[in-house]
């Protein structure tokens, strides 16, 4: 059984400097997930790689005008070259590892990624071969280019491949009842549940072009079941992704029950 993680942009770069690479942390990350031994597939975000140029020049609504394309270009070669830096530290923390750019390996069309049986990433798990996607700007169909958000890949390959977790490293202990980097008494939930999420506050204080927490909360209740948890980690803290790749129970949020 696989365990699907996504490294979050907020922790794997610094969101607010653009291509800002957090290499110690990538590093003690992928560390972690080779200590545990478990058998994963990665996505991660783009963080400064991505967000900062497609905010820029409107990637996210599609083709405008010429002046989006050497932005699209650019986007596409800096997630790229993050994605390297990332395999590169898979690679050097033992596990063999590829990068498979999603806007290079599949499209969309009118936002929806189109994964069909996502072949070139079950060809590298057949040869023990850890496939890492990422958030990317991808050719649409109907748009022209969108962003795909490593959420949207996240949902496609738990479909694929019905991995028995799924955990978002993010660089907050989980979700709060409000934005616990401005409001001190802010609560961190558990669990939660559809209920929860629309009590939510939507504010999130650094530009991100696909959506803050409650968006990725709500991608994670539409993943997870009875039988598979979608957890929301701190990779931040040392050991915490390590603990609870190994069953342990950490400091977290853990989505229950999917969306009603
Ligand atoms: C965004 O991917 C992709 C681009 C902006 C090109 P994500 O939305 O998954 O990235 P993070 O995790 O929020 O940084």
């Amino acid at each position: 059984m696989m365990i699907l993680i996504k490294l979050g942009g907020s922790v794997i770069t610094d969101k607010t400097r653009y291509r800002t690479f957090n290499s110690e942390v990538v590093g003690r990350l992928c560390h972690e997930i080779k200590e545990s031994g478990k058998d994963v597939v990665i996505v991660h975000g783009a963080g400064s790689f991505g967000h900062v140029l497609a905010k820029e020049h409107d990637i996210n609504s599609g083709f405008k005008n010429r002046e989006q394309v050497p932005a699209v270009a650019q986007i596409c070669y800096d997630v790229r070259e993050l994605s390297s830096m990332v395999v590169s530290e898979l690679i050097s923390a033992g596990i063999p590892s590829v990068s498979v750019p999603t806007g290079s390996c599949f499209v969309m069309d009118n936002r929806e990624l189109i994964f069909d049986n996502g072949e070139p990433v079950r060809r590298f798990r057949d040869l023990g071969i850890v496939p890492v996607l990422f958030g990317d700007v991808v050719t649409d169909r109907s748009l022209g280019f969108a962003i795909c958000s490593g959420d949207q890949i996240m949902e496609k390959l738990a479909e694929l491949f019905d991995p028995e977790m799924v955990v978002f490293v993010s660089d907050i202990d989980g979700l709060y009842d409000k934005n616990p980097k401005t409001e001190r008494d802010a609560m961190l939930y558990d669990e939660v549940d559809s209920g929860i999420l629309k009590e939510v506050s939507t504010k999130h204080d650094v530009d991100d072009v696909t959506g803050g927490v409650r968006a990725k909360m709500e991608a994670m209740l539409r993943m997870c079941s009875d039988n598979r948890d979608c957890v929301l980690v701190n990779g931040n803290a040392e050991g915490r992704l390590l603990d609870l790749l190994r069953g342990e129970k950490v400091v977290c949020t853990t989505a229950k029950g999917g969306i009603l």
